[in-house]
């Protein structure tokens, strides 16, 4: 039996002192392997006799379990240790400060849509995406364009090849003319209170100082039991507040008309022009800023939405349009062009955050 203890001695020494797994295997196969020690007294078992050998082979498999759990903790203690040599190696120092050259800067119209979606957070709205390319029924029929209806017209719409596998407005394929198609889409998968604001690209075939055939809008729905139109105008008025960073903006509604709403308003927000130059603000003229109005019901019953129970407002505005406004931009056609030169001018550096919080009243 002491020759088993002075056995085991020796063997956990040399499982202690392995360095690597490898020197720790070659330890593992002389105790345990085919010709190992341990193996090589477990042969002699056949030789005793029956007392004999009870007692040994169990003191023999007591020692291999013990040998084998040594070397299961080394083998773990040098994993470690492997790991924690790997990761001291690879260490990067994330704390050095950003480089005063950096090149490149962030495009107004990202920089106008952060600002958008922090201030319509503030007031609970969501975020809502749809698909660029849509049919006839999301972007006319659902929102009340009847058949035929001048307004189709209105919206110069990019037409793509029909669907082959759709059928009646479905099929008809085109670019989506404003993201008031969006609304269709979240009133069709969710059910009210919806409160969600969507912005994206948005398509006309039109082409001069203030129309380009790719444009952004941000579009807003608002779908609840009681909502009115105060809350359109709270929720709009506190918008363009915060968005010009002038709290006593003045603002109006005038009615106006758009299929999907009813009533409907064109909304202004105050400005002077002073020696050319646009202000924002208390002054002599009025600058139309967006439409909206109160869902139409047609609208809501086409989304499954009961206009007995439920209304709701909606509100629609080009990015680029508030943009140009509240950076002082004049020619719209310039966001698209790629010119590093005006990019460096109107662009916003990486670290700007939507200047929001400077901004409430
Ligand atoms: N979809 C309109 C457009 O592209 C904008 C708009 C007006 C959206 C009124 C609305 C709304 O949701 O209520 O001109």
């Amino acid at each position: 039996m002491s020759s088993i203890e002075a056995l085991k001695k020796e063997i956990v020494e040399t499982v202690q002192a392995a360095n690597d797994m490898q020197s720790l295997e070659d330890v593992r196969i002389q105790a345990l392997g085919k010709k190992g020690k341990v193996t090589d007294l477990m042969k002699s078992l056949g030789g005793m006799d029956p007392d004999q050998r009870r007692e040994m082979g169990q003191a023999l498999n007591r020692l291999k379990d013990e040998i084998t759990t040594e070397i299961e903790a080394r083998a773990a203690a040098l994993k470690r240790k492997e790991m924690e040599e790997r990761l001291a190696g690879e260490k990067l120092d994330m704390t050095l400060s950003t480089r005063p050259e950096q090149q490149g800067s962030i495009h107004p119209i990202s920089q106008t849509i952060e600002e958008m979606i922090a201030i319509f957070a503030t007031m609970g709205f969501t975020l809502a995406e749809g698909p660029e390319i849509e049919d006839d029924f999301h972007n006319f029929t659902a929102l009340n364009f009847p058949p035929e209806h001048p307004a189709r017209q209105m919206h110069d719409t990019f037409y793509l090849p029909n669907d082959p596998n759709g059928k009646g407005e479905e099929a008809t394929r085109l670019l989506r003319t404003h993201t008031s198609t969006v609304q269709i889409h979240v009133m069709q998968e969710q059910k009210p209170p919806i409160r969600v604001i969507t912005l994206g690209r948005t398509f006309r075939s039109d082409y001069d100082m203030t129309h380009t055939p790719m444009f952004h809008q941000v579009e807003g729905l608002v779908i609840d039991k009681t909502t009115h139109m105060g809350h359109l105008k709270h929720c709009l008025s506190t918008f363009c507040k915060k968005f010009f960073g002038v709290s006593d903006l003045p603002v109006r509604f005038r009615p106006s008309y758009f299929p999907f709403t009813e009533p409907s308003a064109e909304m202004d927000i105050g400005c002077a022009v002073n020696d050319g130059k646009l202000e924002i603000g208390a002054g002599q003229n009025w600058m139309e800023i967006l439409g909206c109005g109160m869902v139409h019901p047609n609208v809501l019953k086409n989304c499954g939405i009961d206009p007995e129970e439920y209304q709701g407002f909606a509100f629609g505005m080009g990015i680029e349009r508030v943009a140009m406004l509240k950076y002082g931009i004049p020619d719209l056609r310039t966001f698209f062009e790629s010119d590093i030169r005006w990019l460096r001018h109107y662009g916003f550096g990486p670290a700007e955050q939507p200047n929001t919080a400077l901004r409430s009243e």
